[in-house]
C-alpha cells in the first residue's frame, strides 16, 4: 500500500479513537489522535494555573508549549515538558475546560501545524488521523475521509460504558454540551463534500474498524 493520509472526524463517543487505533494497528499504519493534544494543552493550562476562559493567556502557551505523542497504535503516549500524563488528560477538569482551549485561533493554527508536521514525519506507509477538524482543515486533501457518526443515544450509552460509574444522565448532559460548544468552533456532524459518512448506530466495535478498513482499501491511492 502506498503512502496514505486517512482523515477520520466525528462527535464525542462515536468512538472514533478505539475505531481509528485498532484500524491503524490492523492496517499497520500510524495514528494521530489530534484531540489527545489539545486535552494536553488543557492540561498545562491547569498545571500553570492559566485562566482557561483567558483566551490571550491561553494562546500565549502554544509557542513553549513542549508537547509529544506516540504514534504507533501499541505504545500510545502523551507527554508535556517530559511528563508523560496519557491519563490525567482524561480527567473530568480536563473534559470540563478543553473546549475553551480548543476554540482560541492561535491555539487551532499552532496544533494544526503541529498535526501537519507530525503527519509528514511519520515513518509507517500510512496514518489515521482522527478529530474534528482534519477531514477539513488539517488534511483536506487526504485520499480517505470519512466522517464516523452514531445516533445521540448510541454515542450516549457508549461513553456511559467507557466511563463506568458516571450515570447516564450526567454524562448525556456533559456530552451534548461539550459538543454544541465544539460545533461552534467546527462542523463535525455534516460531512463536507466529498467525505464518506460512516455510521456506526448498529454497528459494533469490530464491524465498524472492518468497515473503516474497507473504505481505506477502496481508496484510489491504496
Ligand atoms: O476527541 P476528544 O474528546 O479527545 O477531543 C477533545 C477536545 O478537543 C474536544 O472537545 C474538541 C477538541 N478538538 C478539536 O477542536 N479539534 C480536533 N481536531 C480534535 C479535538
Amino acid at each position: 500500500m502506498s503512502d496514505i493520509i486517512v482523515a477520520v472526524d466525528g462527535p464525542a463517543g462515536s468512538g472514533k479513537s478505539s475505531v481509528s487505533k485498532e484500524a491503524a494497528r490492523r492496517l499497520g499504519f500510524a495514528y494521530l489522535d489530534t484531540g489527545a493534544a489539545y486535552r494536553a494543552l488543557a492540561w498545562h493550562c491547569l498545571d500553570e494555573g492559566v485562566d482557561t476562559a483567558d483566551a490571550a493567556a491561553v494562546a500565549a502557551r502554544i509557542d513553549d508549549f513542549d508537547y509529544a505523542i506516540g504514534m504507533e497504535p501499541d505504545r500510545y503516549f502523551v507527554r508535556v515538558g517530559g511528563e508523560e500524563i496519557t491519563a490525567d488528560i482524561r480527567e473530568p477538569r480536563v473534559t470540563a475546560v478543553v473546549s475553551q482551549v480548543a476554540r482560541v485561533p492561535e491555539v487551532r493554527a499552532g496544533l494544526t501545524a503541529l498535526f501537519r508536521r507530525l503527519v509528514s514525519e511519520h515513518p509507517k506507509p500510512g496514518v489515521i488521523v482522527e478529530g474534528r477538524d482534519i477531514t477539513t482543515v488539517v488534511a483536506p486533501d487526504a485520499p480517505v475521509r470519512v466522517l464516523l457518526t452514531a445516533s445521540p443515544e448510541a454515542r450516549m450509552s457508549r461513553r456511559s460504558a467507557e466511563l463506568g460509574s458516571e450515570s447516564t444522565e450526567s454524562t448525556a448532559q456533559q456530552l451534548a454540551s461539550r459538543d454544541a460548544q465544539d460545533m461552534r468552533v467546527v462542523d463535525f456532524m455534516n460531512a463536507a463534500e466529498g467525505v464518506t459518512t460512516l455510521d456506526s448506530t448498529e454497528l459494533d466495535f469490530e464491524q465498524t474498524v472492518e468497515a473503516l478498513i474497507t473504505i481505506v482499501r477502496a481508496a484510489p491511492t491504496a
